[in-house]
């Protein structure tokens, strides 16, 4: 089978200090909407395919308050939908918080009104410091990915004509005859993150994309090729996307320097709150140390001259990845030096 080309991304910075959890350099207006727009304007410019946000509902404390401002991610879609013509726009749900009627409600009228370019990124959920605030108790690893895979068939349910009206019995929804109106003309795209056994087995049952944290780039080929047993096992396929924190200079050194004072100037507080949370909470990120979380938030770090960047990105696509949503120190401006740099050699 001839392998799929791979397909650029953006993991936006509709959250405060994105990506890097450090006061180096912080621009204090990324997160704004004007900002993200203009950022989802020049990606679709550059033949970019999708954006994906981050949904946080409470910052990690320390000097930076790590994502502590951060918009909300479908109402943060349908405005970039409007203002984008072709680009693909995912929202980030956390499944705990919303009941699945909503999300189909509000999924079908992003499709509608953005002719089908709108996806929905599921997270289960794994901050007891967000939930814990909001007096909602996280559940156990495997049961959280058993109410996400109730909640994904529920979608499923509401976005299909055939489909309804259906039953559907669970611990977390009773659905009677449900139904809803309209239903999207292509089924909305379902991605769901996570390396842990839960989230892979989940992502290949029910889900179009799955979005795996990796160490290292060799480190993503075994996860890919897992996931993608799994998937066929199902009978289905799945896509896999990774999200590399991009840095790159003149010589490998000046990209190393770059990264070196980002993590020189990490903010102690709000990685350790950020560790804690996340290695307590979720299965991708125990081989994470506190320097690589800090300087990406927990994407894969690919550095060097622009030759270098390149050559990590297609060996990941050699890997089986099928799209790379980029991180970036400073997202508009390292954009640019992207396509300049970078595409041309991809
Ligand atoms: C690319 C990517 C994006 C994610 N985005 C969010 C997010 O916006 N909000 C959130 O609470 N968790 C987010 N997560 C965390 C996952 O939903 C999941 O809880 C975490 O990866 C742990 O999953 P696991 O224990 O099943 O491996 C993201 C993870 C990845 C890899």
């Amino acid at each position: 089978m001839a392998q799929r080309r791979l397909s650029l991304g953006l993991f936006m910075p509709n959250c405060s200090n994105m990506p890097s959890i450090s006061t180096h350099e912080v621009d204090e207006n990324q997160w704004t909407y004007a900002s993200n727009e203009a950022i989802a304007l020049a990606a679709e410019s550059y033949g970019f395919e999708y954006l994906f946000p981050v949904s946080r509902w409470r910052g990690f404390g320390g000097d930076t308050n790590f994502l502590g401002t951060s918009l909300e991610t479908t109402t943060w879609a349908s405005a970039l939908l409007r203002a984008t013509s072709r680009i693909n726009i995912f929202s980030t749900v956390h499944v705990p918080l919303f009941h699945p009627f909503v999300i189909a409600k509000m999924g079908a009228t992003l499709a509608h009104i953005s002719n089908d370019r709108w996806g929905l990124n599921v997270v289960s959920g794994w901050s007891e410091r967000e939930f814990g605030m909001m007096g909602i108790t996280l559940e156990d690893h495997a049961r959280r990915y058993e109410r996400t895979a109730a909640f994904v068939e529920i979608l499923r349910n509401l976005w299909s004509q055939e489909a309804q009206p259906f039953d559907f019995s669970s611990d977390w929804y009773q659905i009677t005859a449900g139904e809803a109106s309209p239903v999207p003309r292509v089924p909305p795209k379902i991605a769901n993150a996570g390396a842990s056994h839960d989230a892979k087995e989940m992502t290949a049952r029910l889900c179009d994309w799955a979005f795996i944290s990796t160490p290292s780039i060799p480190e993503v080929g075994a996860i890919v090729s897992d996931i993608n047993t799994r998937a066929t096992s199902h009978g289905r396929t799945v896509r896999t996307a990774i999200f590399p924190f991009v840095i790159w200079g003149e010589s490998r050194d000046q990209a190393e320097d770059q990264l070196q004072a980002i993590i020189e100037a990490k903010d102690p507080v709000a990685t350790e709150n950020w560790l804690h949370d996340l290695t307590a909470g979720s299965g991708s990120f125990d081989s994470f140390t506190s320097d690589m979380l800090a300087a990406s938030g927990g994407g894969v770090h690919v550095h060097g001259t622009a030759e270098d960047v390149a050559e990590q990105l297609r060996e990941a696509h050699q890997l089986g990845v099928d799209l790379v949503m980029l991180t970036f120190p400073h997202y508009l401006k390292d954009l640019h030096r992207f396509a300049e740099h970078i595409q041309p050699l991809l």
